[in-house]
């Protein structure tokens, strides 16, 4: 079998950690994994396979010799070293949202359009979703294949490793600090996130609207490669470590039963559907962390419309809204082009 020099280039954030794991798990073939972030990180090792890696300092160089870089380490970073990459021969799966809309620049979810990968031809480039997006375009698709989808109204409740690993612990330390009486440092977001959601994830935009906001309706229309179905969301941030709940209201051209959701649903790829209220079984993030699937529950007609269906769905943000994504897509990368 074919084995691939893969690096990860923000290996010692959250997601990149999350990634290395992962393709350990999945025995991705690897040949040589080179791990990748900036010189903070210097002397630095993380296990991979029984090993120590040492981690390396990304330089213009870092790509040479590399099949598949798996870049995670903010916005700015993929703007400049994604397309040295590609120059490079390297195929570049990023997880920013540096490359997300650019029309030569596939944008892929494995369980709802992976035909779409065969666009990394062109730039040498494949996108991966924003978290939210993933987990809602993957319940999303099966119901839109069966009666088409005309309008999605999603409210999330987003967790605070999406926002990185100085999240985590800014939650953990105003938690701590709020427990034992004093008074909690704010540094990362605008407000306190321990015992508080604020409704402000990214920046504000003309519209009104956040940056997140706009990335979800503007995401799920090029993935679901429809631009009539109409949008709309709102992002909150909550205090929860890992995983994003979402509650989905969806307005559909033919009616589709709650039971022929739940039907629909439990034989699509990637998802487990937890369904039983009267056992008190429904989607819970501290169930979703640490698992591949998408958890989808509470699935009920919306009674105020005639073609309606409401549903609960989470993820793990980190593993399938991040990490997993990007791990799935360079299987399918190596499987079919590579
Ligand atoms: P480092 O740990 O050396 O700062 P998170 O999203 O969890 O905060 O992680 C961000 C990741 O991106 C980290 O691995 C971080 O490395 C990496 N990173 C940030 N800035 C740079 C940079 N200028 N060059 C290379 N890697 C970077």
């Amino acid at each position: 079998m074919k084995s691939y020099a893969v690096a990860v280039v923000g290996a010692t954030g959250a997601v990149g950690n999350e990634m290395i794991k992962i393709l350990e798990e999945r025995q991705f073939p690897i040949m040589k994994l080179t791990l990748l972030a900036s010189e903070r990180s210097i002397g630095k090792e993380i296990a991979f396979c029984g090993k120590n890696l040492p981690v390396e300092i990304l330089t213009e160089n870092s790509f040479n010799g590399i099949d598949i870089g798996l870049f995670s380490a903010g916005g700015s970073i993929s703007e400049k070293y994604a397309p040295i990459a590609a120059a490079a021969g390297c195929v570049v799966v990023d997880n920013t949202s540096a490359f997300r809309m650019d029309p030569e620049v596939p944008l892929v979810v494995p369980e709802v359009n992976p035909e779409a990968i065969a666009l990394y031809k062109k730039r040498g480039i494949i996108a991966n979703p924003n978290c939210s997006t993933i987990q809602m375009v993957v319940a999303l698709k099966p119901i839109h294949d069966a009666v088409r989808i005309k309008r999605v109204v999603v409210s999330t409740y987003q967790a605070v490793s999406g926002t990185g690993k100085k999240a985590i612990e800014e939650l953990s330390l105003q938690t701590k600090a709020l427990m034992n009486c004093r008074e909690p440092e704010v540094k990362v977001y605008p407000h306190r996130i321990a015992f508080n959601c604020l409704p402000h994830i990214d920046v504000f935009l003309e519209n009104g609207y956040t940056k997140e906001e706009m990335k979800m309706i503007n995401e799920t229309k090029k993935i679901m490669n429809d631009p009539s179905i109409a949008v709309t969301a709102t992002t909150v941030r909550v205090p929860v470590f890992y995983a994003h709940s979402e509650s989905i209201n969806i307005e559909t051209e033919k009616k589709i039963t709650a039971d022929e959701v739940r039907k629909l649903l439990s034989m699509a790829p990637g998802i487990r559907v937890v369904d039983n209220p009267r056992e008190k079984q429904y989607p819970l993030a501290i169930d979703a962390a640490g698992r591949d699937e998408t958890l989808v529950g509470r699935i009920r007609e919306d009674e105020s419309i005639p073609n309606g269906i409401n549903m609960w769905v989470v993820s793990d943000n980190i593993r399938k809204g991040a990490a997993l994504n990007a791990v799935q897509i360079a299987e399918i990368l190596i499987r079919k082009y590579l």
